[in-house]
């Protein structure tokens, strides 16, 4: 059978690892998919010298793939919305299947494109585009499908659990670490996606969609990113058993659809509160299965190019099926979609870790329980630190049972109007992720 021939855009990191990957492992590909994958034309805007690619023929222009009538699968790895998006849309109807790592390009555009590649009959597969070389969409997608899934909860901006672990077990500081994740081709383009956590949203936003059976809709996603986490409460999250992880959920309630990336307390003794450095990982807990946990490197070249390489390979064996009977996009038929809503982070309940800086005064604690108590906010924890030298503040921790947000909220204004107290309170949501 003649091989199947791809267009690869995009020679940067992934692309490269990509090419590397088919070229080396060529042989043991052939044997899985049944037919060679043969790449026959690479997009690249600049030349990648450190990507021997011999004698594949090479275009700067990236629309170019999409109209090669030689082509069978587009793989689109230029990343970004515009041209991306313009590119796949072109493959589609032009025809041809196509394999993207792009979760900013799936999360905001996923409906139209899946859409569009519906009409036409092909495939667009996105395995690369969460969790990097984790192969969690096929497990929740198929693996998983007997399930009811309750929620689902990840690290997965590599970038970020990188920075959080080095600054926690090294003492470096963010900058440091997150020039090391730029040199180490972990972080984004524009490295505030990793930080302030849009790049965990536009992959939560894809996992919730695949998890629940709804639309995508990253634009109702909650992001809070990393950039305002101190030492001090990294440290005493510590002191309580806990670990501060930067952290995507996505719940399903009988009110709605949580769908929120935030720094997050989670008891150290969790599996998931000791995935550290690049690795990513992600729990999946449905009524059935329990709870599960997907673990590996969620960015870097080759973890990357195993995903896209495994969409390759399906890709290749699904080609000649009927398109009425392949695995849906979004995992649920596409009429099935639910409309269940995304609920706004008002709306959304956790448990919480509160900083309170409190003059050295008797009967402060007492007023501190009582707004909580008053908002039925229960109190699990205190621990009260010796008063600060050079303030003469007291800093006072404490952790609460799970409360919407909303009444949080409210207590948190009423607690910083307090005479008392000093400065904002710093909270911090707590998954005990059982
Ligand atoms: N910037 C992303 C990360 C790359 O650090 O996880 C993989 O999506």
């Amino acid at each position: 059978m003649k091989p199947v021939k791809v267009g690869i855009c995009g020679l940067g990191t992934v692309g490269s690892g990509t090419f590397n990957v088919l070229k080396r492992n060529a042989e043991e590909i052939a044997r899985r998919a049944g037919r060679g994958i043969e790449v026959a034309q690479i997009a690249q805007r600049r030349p990648n010298p450190q990507c021997n690619t011999g004698s594949t023929p090479i275009t700067a222009e990236v629309l170019a793939v999409a109209d090669n009538p030689e082509i069978d699968v587009v793989v689109e790895l230029i990343g970004g919305y515009t041209l991306a998006r313009e590119l796949v849309l072109r493959a589609i109807a032009n025809g041809k299947h196509v394999v993207t790592a792009n979760k900013a390009l799936i999360a905001v555009h996923g409906n139209e494109i899946f859409a569009k590649a519906r009409e036409q009959g092909v495939i667009v597969a996105f395995e690369a585009s969460v969790a990097g070389g984790i192969p969690v969409i096929k497990a929740l997608r198929e693996g998983l499908a007997a399930n009811r899934i309750n929620w689902v909860a990840g690290i997965i901006n590599g970038t970020g659990n990188f920075i959080l672990s080095e600054m926690r077990e090294k003492g470096r500081t963010f900058p440091d670490v997150l020039a090391e994740a730029q040199a180490l081709g972990y972080a984004e383009a524009d490295p505030t996606f990793d930080v302030e956590g849009i790049d965990a949203a536009h992959k939560l936003t894809i996992l919730a969609s695949i998890a629940f059976g709804i639309p995508l809709q990253f634009d109702k996603a909650y992001t809070e990113g990393i950039t305002r986490l101190t030492t001090a409460d990294v440290g005493y999250a510590e002191a309580l058993g806990y670990r501060i992880k930067h952290l995507g959920v996505a719940r399903s309630t009988d009110q709605g659809i949580e769908l929120r990336v935030h720094p997050t307390l989670i008891p150290a003794d969790r599996l998931i509160a000791n995935v550290n450095g690049v690795m990513n990982a992600v729990m999946v807990n449905g009524d059935a299965v329990g709870s599960t946990l997907f673990y590996g490197a969620g960015a870097g070249q080759e973890p990357t190019a195993s995903a896209v390489v495994a969409d390759l390979v399906d890709v290749v064996r699904a080609m000649t099926s009927d398109p009425e009977n392949r695995v849906p996009h979004l995992a649920f038929q596409p009429d099935a979609l639910s409309d269940h809503p995304v609920l706004s982070i008002e709306s959304c309940e956790s448990a919480y870790y509160l900083r309170i800086q409190a003059k050295d005064h008797p009967g402060v604690l007492a007023q501190v329980a009582s707004i909580l108590s008053a908002r039925g906010i229960n109190i699990e924890s205190i621990m009260q630190k010796e008063a600060e030298e050079h303030d003469g503040l007291v800093p006072m921790i404490l952790l609460t049972h799970r409360v919407t947000e909303r009444h949080m909220v409210e207590a948190i204004t009423a607690l910083e109007a307090l005479d008392d107290v000093v400065g904002d309170v710093v909270r911090i949501r707590v998954e005990h992720l059982n």
